[in-house]
């Protein structure tokens, strides 16, 4: 698969010396198999879009105008580090509001995206060697930043007949061979999109707690459960770090807007990272994403869509021949085990793409050892693009690839 930068990962450079160890993490394959797909669009060829975690609805109408708005009317300037009063204010309602937790405003730091929180939460909490734990299929940035800033990723496998859950059990037994300083966790999780039951969430993080584990908990998939009830960590742990985003359940991918609530101890050094790392998140983006906590209606619409996808896609994948599959408690992924087909998942995605039309991603992107029979698919489209996907996959015979 071609890359945007036409150079294969891993190539030796003539001038190796002037490119760092650190940037030779594994590539985000997701986002290669959008390049691909992308190009095969410009010529012309129809793609299924299913690979990448994005909402395929625009974001709500509020935040748009409010958008608008500021361009005609504000100075589009900097904001202070941790973001625009306002928005913190917002955000710390909005946990009074859904968790019933008291948040004060000053905890809160906006960021840009999710991406940049973990950035940032890495740097803080962490030092150069430091071991974080991760299950095992994950998100693969978690892997790769961690990797480029110098930490250790320890991963803890985890199995579709267990639900793809880390247990508190695991993470005593891994921090008893050797110590793990953090523990990163995504409940809804990308890619099975299992949720923690409430008990197992709370035990990991007393677990942590007890074995003075800073846990982070990247929230991102809470707005998108369809099965139970998400839990925050910040009403069983002052030590965990809060990580959420407006890229999904509030369909601003592109704002690159998220956010943080911090531990007392991490505040300061986080804004004076980010004073230096990006100095703040973009204005336009934080004047618009206020106005996101009130589109709730319209957002809670395009979950039902989501929703829709999932019960179709749970019915069709079996029929097709994928197995295993966890139903998605949340998020809108499935993580499908494609073990009749292939075992080189990388291939196989190529050849769905290539032969059928549908982009979907390899399993190795989150699991580089046990990755190789599983596919995710995204349901985050529209219900004609999962149907359509459906109907190509069902009558190409994807055994046949
Ligand atoms: C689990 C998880 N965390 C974080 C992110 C990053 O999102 P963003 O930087 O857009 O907030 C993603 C994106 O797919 C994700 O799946």
């Amino acid at each position: 698969m071609k890359n945007s930068t036409g150079q294969t990962d891993g190539q030796t450079d003539t001038n190796k010396k002037m490119v760092s160890l650190r940037s030779a993490v594994a590539p985000f394959l997701a986002m290669d198999v959008l390049v691909a797909a992308n190009a095969r669009e410009a010529e012309g060829k129809t793609v299924l879009h299913m690979e990448v975690g994005e909402p395929g609805h625009q974001a709500p109408l509020a935040v748009r105008e409010a958008a608008k708005e500021a361009i005609d009317n504000a100075r589009i300037s900097y904001t202070p580090s941790l973001g625009l009063p306002s928005l913190r204010a917002r955000i710390a309602r909005h946990y009074g509001e859904t968790y019933g937790a008291d948040v004060s405003p000053d905890r809160v730091a906006i960021t840009t995206g999710s991406s940049a929180g973990f950035i940032l939460s890495f740097l803080a909490a962490f030092d150069v060697g430091d071991r974080v734990g991760l299950s095992a299929p994950g998100y693969p940035a978690y892997r790769n930043t961690l990797k480029a800033l110098g930490l250790v990723p320890v991963d803890i496998s985890v199995k579709a007949a267990n639900r793809y859950v880390v247990t508190a059990d695991e993470v005593a037994a891994v921090h008893s061979e050797e110590k793990l300083q953090g523990l990163l966790i995504a409940s809804p999780a990308n890619p099975s999109g299992t949720m923690l039951k409430p008990d197992a969430f709370i035990d990991l993080i007393k677990c942590c707690e007890e074995l003075d584990i800073r846990f982070i908990s990247d929230e991102i998939y809470h707005g998108l459960v369809f099965d139970g009830q998400a839990e925050t960590a910040l009403n069983h742990s002052k030590n965990a770090v809060v990580i959420n985003s407006f890229s999904k359940y509030y369909c601003m991918t592109g704002w690159r807007i998220g956010w943080m609530v911090l531990p007392q101890d991490l505040n300061r050094p986080i804004e004076r990272l980010a004073q230096s790392l990006y100095i703040s998140a973009p204005y336009l983006s934080q004047v618009a994403a206020e106005k996101a906590f009130d589109a709730t209606q319209e957002l809670d619409q395009i979950k039902q869509v989501y929703a829709r996808n999932r019960e179709k896609l749970l019915r069709a994948l079996p029929e097709i021949g994928f197995e295993d599959m966890h139903p998605a408690d949340g998020a809108f992924y499935i993580y499908a085990d494609a073990r009749r087909f292939t075992n080189d998942a990388l291939d196989f995605s190529k050849k769905l793409l290539e032969t059928v039309g549908v982009a979907a991603t390899p399993g190795v992107d989150f699991d580089p050892i046990n990755g190789q029979t599983t596919i995710r698919f995204s349901f985050a489209g529209s219900e004609e693009t999962i149907d359509a996907a459906i109907a190509a996959m069902k009558s190409s015979k994807c055994c046949q690839l």
